[in-house]
């Protein structure tokens, strides 16, 4: 018995690999680098003594996945493949239609005939658009996407709800994430974004080890205590143990799971760059700026269902957060580039 993680070398799906094999689950990973090093996989295995098996390849590509499929025993498949960045989903609306949603029919098709029948699929936050009220619940609406890499997550969504009429034997989770931030506690895996980050914790990390000179913080004039935007950030442990949970829990409850992942506390940019100055023992330059297009002023999640439902709860604090970034960060200044 196995478990497919597609996109385990990435950031969130490494930590989650580790997390499986420490807890001594087989695992297979299909991931094609377009986003990461597959130096993720090699130190998940110095830090846990396991391998996962690892397939260098493309989830668009049928031949592969049926390799996977007739060659494991895999009984779940856990989906973190996908494009991720906003800015660049606007300049190529195509690629990540390609990626994000003909990936996943591909992936659906493919477990289908393989008999397959246990899927999680890494949503987002994104898909609440701009909220109308928060805590933002799993009944909140949906839709107002501004980008389409937010668009290819809601498609997804409305896919798989539709799958699962047609296919009622399927058990889906979908994990709706807040802000993923963090790393390992032991700093050898971690967030790696190429070139210049556009997520604020990479961004302030990178100021720290003077990588990049001062932080523009987008606005200081949204409706907030301090008029910087508030998000809900949650450690990449908290969300690797939240989809061990999901898989635990892929028999109980109804056949189609939506569950926002998040620690429900909203942290402001300022309150963030005051934590990790705090964790560097650095100061952190910032400049107050105008705000980013498409940003909204708030937003956190009520977490109330994945206790529920999933017997989970976040258990890091912001600090552990910013200890774990800047530990990441200091022991790798280049990311896995050494
Ligand atoms: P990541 O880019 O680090 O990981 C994604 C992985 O998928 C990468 O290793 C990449 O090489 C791989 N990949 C992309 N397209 C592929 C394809 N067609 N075939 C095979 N492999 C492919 O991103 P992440 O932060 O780990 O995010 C994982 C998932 O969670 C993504 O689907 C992302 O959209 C979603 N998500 C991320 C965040 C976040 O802020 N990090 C928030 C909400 C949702
Ligand atoms: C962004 C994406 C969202 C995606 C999420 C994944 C946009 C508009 N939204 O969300 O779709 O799901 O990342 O992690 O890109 N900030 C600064 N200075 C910076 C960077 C950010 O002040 O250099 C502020 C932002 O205005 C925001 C907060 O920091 O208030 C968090 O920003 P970010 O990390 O980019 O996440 P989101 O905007 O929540």
């Amino acid at each position: 018995m196995a478990i497919l993680v597609t996109g385990g070398a990435g950031y969130i799906g490494s930590h989650t690999v580790l997390t499986l094999l420490e807890r001594g689950d087989d695992v297979v990973v299909i991931d094609n680098l377009s986003n990461s090093s597959q130096k993720s996989l090699d130190r998940v295995a110095e830090l846990t003594g396991k391998k996962p098996v690892v397939y260098i390849d493309n989830i668009l590509n049928r031949d592969a996945l049926k390799t996977i499929f007739s060659s494991h025993n895999i009984t779940d498949v856990i989906h973190f493949a996908g494009l991720k960045s906003v800015s660049e989903s606007i300049k190529e609306p195509l690629a990540y239609y390609e990626n994000n949603v003909t990936g996943t029919q591909v992936l659906l098709n493919e477990m289908l005939a393989s008999g397959v029948k246990h899927f999680i699929f890494s949503s987002s936050a994104t898909v609440y658009g701009n909220p109308e009220k928060i805590p933002l619940s799993e009944q909140s609406r949906t839709g107002d996407c501004t980008n389409p890499y937010g668009t290819s997550k809601l498609m997804v969504e409305k896919i798989l709800a539709d799958f699962s009429r047609a296919q009622p034997q399927f058990r889906i989770t979908c994990l709706r994430y807040f802000n993923p931030v963090g790393a390992h506690p032991s700093g050898r895996i971690g967030e790696d974004p190429g070139g210049i980050p556009n997520n604020l914790v990479p961004y302030i990390s990178q100021v720290a080890i003077g990588k990049l000179g001062s932080v523009s913080v987008y606005g200081n004039d949204y409706p907030t205590p301090d008029g910087t935007g508030v998000r809900d950030y949650i450690h990449v442990m908290d969300l690797a143990t939240g989809h061990l949970a999901a898989l635990d829990s892929v028999d109980k409850g109804a056949a189609y799971k939506i569950i926002n992942l998040g620690t429900g506390i909203g942290y402001s940019v300022i309150n963030l760059i005051e934590a990790f100055e705090k964790a560097s023992q650095k100061k952190i330059s910032y400049t107050i700026v105008g705000r980013r297009p498409g940003d909204i002023a708030e937003c956190w999640s009520d977490p109330s269902l994945a206790r529920k439902e999933l017997g989970w709860v976040a258990t890091h604090s912001l600090d552990e957060m910013m200890r774990d970034t800047w530990n990441w960060q200091k022991n790798n200044p280049d990311g896995y580039k050494v």
